[in-house]
């Protein structure tokens, strides 16, 4: 069935423009709907092997008109091909969301909200770690006795998919946590992100190869997480930020500020544009150098995130649904 498909078609060298649009368009809705039957209703309707042709015939043809390639293409998917699926892990504690402020006002908001709930007076003085907000793939690390056990995405936040083989291949994932007395559980929680430089040279490679072209680096991270084979994601310039937790046993430190420093001694990369600021004067002028050097960074950012050093502040601040009261990601 496959090869008679197969020959009916021209080579993806002979289609003109509208030709390939036209397929584009028609291998798009057929691949979704193999997706849907094997994701959804756990019913293929086709072998791995036909979906893989059909996959490889789209991908070249996007390589071939890179101009075609949309953000809702299924090559930019995440759990792409069936031979692609992870086992699923449950977070022992939710990976939630943050809200956004996108004015000053916003920001002058949140913090009042925050003097109001903790019943401050106007002289006592908020500590905010503030912090770029790294546009890549959050993702939880659990080490057990200081070893890392399992690398899981974010998913819908209650569960994701176990992606440990493939985050063992990152430079700035320590395999065993370094110091002394580390806590018996720990979670360690930030983003993995493709770096813009690399995220280029590897779409000049993919297309030489008539192979999936990516979106942009948020996408191709992605794509590089969801590899089979791991020697492809340790070829794929990929980097990890840590900024946060999930389960601790015990607490190292008892600030955000602190944290970020206890991550860097077990041997983390975080984000060295980090800056404790004392004032809301502070955070809107953090906001403000961070969009300035925006487009010379390496990594993709799309605002900053500001968020209440005290833990024990943070803990009595807690949650609104799905969201801390104690940060808030202040986009651009
Ligand atoms: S803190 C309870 N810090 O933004 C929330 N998130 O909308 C803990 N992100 O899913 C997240 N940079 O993927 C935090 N410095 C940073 C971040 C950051 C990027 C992402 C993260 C999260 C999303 C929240």
């Amino acid at each position: 069935m496959a090869v008679k498909t197969k020959k009916r078609l021209p080579d993806v060298a002979d289609l003109t423009k509208v030709q390939a649009r036209v397929e584009l368009t028609r291998l798009a809705l057929e691949l979704g709907g193999h997706d849907k039957r094997y994701y959804q209703d756990d019913a293929p309707s086709v072998s791995d092997a036909e979906y893989d042709e059909l996959r490889k015939r789209f991908n070249a043809i996007e390589a071939r008109f890179p101009e075609f390639v949309s953000s809702d293409s299924p090559s930019q998917k995440v759990g792409a091909s069936p031979s692609g699926r992870f086992k699923k892990v449950r977070h022992a504690v939710p990976m939630l969301s943050l809200d956004n402020a996108f004015a000053e006002a916003d920001v002058l908001d949140f913090v009042g909200r925050i003097r109001r709930f903790l019943k401050l007076g106007d002289d006592d003085k908020i500590d905010f770690s503030a912090e770029p907000k790294i546009d890549g793939l959050s993702m939880s690390l659990r080490y057990e006795g200081g070893e890392l056990v399992t690398a899981a995405t974010r998913g819908d936040g209650a569960e994701g998919e176990d992606v440990t083989a493939n985050i063992r291949t990152l430079k700035d994932v320590p395999q065993k946590l370094k110091g002394r007395n580390v806590p018996d559980v720990c979670e360690v929680r930030g983003e993995v992100y493709m770096t813009k430089k690399g995220f280029l040279a590897l779409n000049e490679r993919q297309k030489a190869a008539g192979d999936t072209i990516f979106v942009n680096p948020r996408n191709s991270a992605a794509g590089s997480l969801r590899q089979k084979d791991s020697s492809i994601t340790a070829s794929r310039p990929l980097g990890f930020f840590a900024y946060a937790w999930g389960e601790m046993s015990a607490m190292p430190e008892d600030t955000q500020s602190g944290m970020i420093g206890w991550f860097e001694r077990c041997g983390f990369s975080t984000n060295p544009l980090t800056k404790l600021c004392h004032s809301v004067e502070q955070l809107i002028a953090f906001h403000r150098g961070i969009e300035e050097q925006r487009a010379e960074l390496d990594y993709d950012i799309d605002g900053v995130v500001y968020k209440v050093n005290r833990l024990d502040w943070q803990e009595r601040l807690g949650f609104v649904s799905r969201t801390p009261r104690w940060a808030i990601a202040h986009k651009f």
